[in-house]
């Protein structure tokens, strides 16, 4: 068994940001499913939103955030996001974060369902890693953080009330108990769930899964954000092709050379990112093609580089140059806007249990998250996590009496890697961008089998994925099954109307209220 005051589950920017936080207030380990960069963060492309531009205000962006939010966003939340957003922009400066300049100043650039250009982007279109960097290279700076990567966490230690730990595989495969005053869930998102995602491998929505074994709230599991554009060619992994690219001028096309974003809402290719994916969807469906376009052809080359050299070479790898190609793009499954439910303090319904980032749910978010507030946001909560968990140190850290015991093994060893890519296929085509009660009534079905087979004890890391995975997809087909209405990124055919009589409010649910 390992001690520590503080246990951080996740390396990206919210953990990492708490991280730095708690450095006065004892001793950091910090476990992370993969190697430290493997997760979203170092993947974002697009920027963070902040109200720093001439002629923006915190005000200004809350207005933006809580209209693409779709009605649920916690008001609260979002202010304290975008007032504390600030600091915490210019503190990630003061450390070292070198963001794009233009004339000596903060060059801005545009995305969708944002009024003005207000997000700010480093080395073009590689935002997420100067992030990550910066917060890596001030956290290893301070002795008290210790890093174990290729750890995975099994399950929380808790009794009905407190969280004294967590249960974890090392990278040697070696079971042990991490005893900690406080522990922060900051273990990013679920995308791997679909076929299609922007997302890491390591993206395998293990943190609600876990929290919900112990018995913490969750909330808006339902609401799953689809990026509109993503690489669509048989040859190339899934590949995110920024939003920023239509900030800067880029037009969607359809597989006629037809634009269509016009005809959907007045903000055209800048409309919110549920509008905009679900106007692809319809649009490859009409027209019975695998993805639509994106036209960037009239915008200058050297431009095209120079704002955008990640993008630009990892197209022109596939044999695609974007100066000159329409690139076919579709959407994948991006961003999880529900999770674990805390507090403006991190604080989840378990003591000594904190949550922040993607895997957390503040509210700010609501139904759909306004384009690059994600940053934003594991900057503010991560910092206002460490804030919260510091009262802890040198607390009591007696394991609870919750310790997972080891169950009977299951009779069937079940096929890992087809269950996988069958779970993938089923969340895309039932409880995908577009559902209804039919196909999410199926797809539970099909989970809560699955559940038998693979939910029982489990005697490897993959397995114990697994059945994270089947865990997480069973809480947003019942979330999704149960709101009928569509709102944001939820969208059910066959209840596609926003009803705010019934619906204005969050689905919050927790496994003692559930009976099976
Ligand atoms: C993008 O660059 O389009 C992604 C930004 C985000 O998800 O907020």
């Amino acid at each position: 068994m390992q001690q520590t005051d503080f246990l951080i589950i996740g390396s990206g920017v919210a953990g990492l940001r708490a991280a730095i936080e708690l450095a006065g207030a004892g001793a950091v380990n910090v476990i992370t499913k993969g190697a430290v960069a493997e997760g979203s963060t170092w993947r974002a492309q697009g920027g963070i939103a902040v109200a720093l531009a001439e002629g923006d205000e915190p005000e200004l962006h809350m207005k933006d955030t809580l209209r693409a939010g779709a009605g649920l966003c916690d008001e609260e939340a979002v202010r304290v996001l975008v007032e504390e957003g600030v600091s915490c922009v210019e503190e990630l400066i003061s450390w070292g974060a070198k963001f794009d300049e233009e004339n000596g100043r903060l060059s801005f650039t545009q995305e969708a369902a944002h009024e003005i250009r207000r997000i700010i982007h480093a080395m073009g279109d590689a935002t997420g890693e100067e992030v990550h960097r910066t917060l890596m290279r001030k956290a290893r700076g301070i002795k008290n953080i210790k890093f174990m990567e290729h750890t995975f966490l099994v399950d929380l230690i808790t009794d009905e009330k407190e969280c004294s730990g967590a249960l974890i595989i090392d990278k040697n495969g070696r079971t042990q108990i991490i005893s900690a005053g406080a522990t922060i869930l900051a273990s990013g998102g679920l995308g791997q769930l679909y076929k299609d995602t922007t997302n890491s491998e390591v993206a395998t929505g293990d943190g609600v899964a876990v929290a919900w074994r112990a018995g913490c709230e969750l909330q808006d599991m339902e609401f799953v954000q689809f990026h509109p554009t993503t690489l669509y060619l048989p040859s190339a992994p899934c590949f995110l092709i920024s939003e920023s690219v239509r900030g800067e001028g880029g037009i969607l096309r359809n597989s006629e050379g037809k634009t269509f974003m016009a005809g959907y809402h007045e903000m055209g290719d800048l409309a919110p990112r549920d509008v905009v994916s679900r106007a692809i969807f319809s649009q490859m469906w009409r027209t019975g093609s695998g993805s639509v376009f994106l036209d960037m052809t009239h915008l200058k080359p050297g431009f095209l580089r120079k704002r955008f050299p990640n993008i630009y070479l990892t197209c022109k790898e596939y044999g695609l140059d974007i100066a000159s190609d329409l690139i076919p793009v579709r959407p994948a499954a991006h961003f999880l806007m529900g999770g674990i439910r805390t507090s403006l303090t991190a604080q989840t319904s378990i003591e000594r249990l904190l949550s922040c980032g993607e895997v957390a749910s503040v509210g700010v978010h609501g139904a759909n998250r306004l384009a690059s507030n994600s940053l934003l946001e594991g900057l503010v909560f991560g910092k206002r996590a460490g804030v919260s968990a510091a009262r802890y140190s040198g607390r009591g850290i007696a394991v609870g009496k919750g310790s997972p015991e080891e169950k009977a093994k299951p009779k069937a060893k079940p096929d890992l890697k087809h269950m996988k890519k069958s779970l993938k296929q089923l969340m895309e085509q039932k409880a995908g961008i577009v559902r209804c009660g039919k196909s999410l009534g199926e797809a539970l079905e099909k989970l809560e089998e699955w559940d038998k087979i693979a939910g029982g004890a489990c005697a490897s890391i993959e397995e114990f994925e697994l059945r994270n995975m089947i865990t997480a997809a069973r809480l947003i087909t019942a979330s999704a099954l149960k709101r009928e209405e569509s709102r944001g990124a939820h969208y059910r055919s066959d209840c596609p109307d926003t009803d705010d009589k019934h619906w204005k409010k969050h689905i919050v649910i927790k496994s003692s209220d559930v009976s099976s």
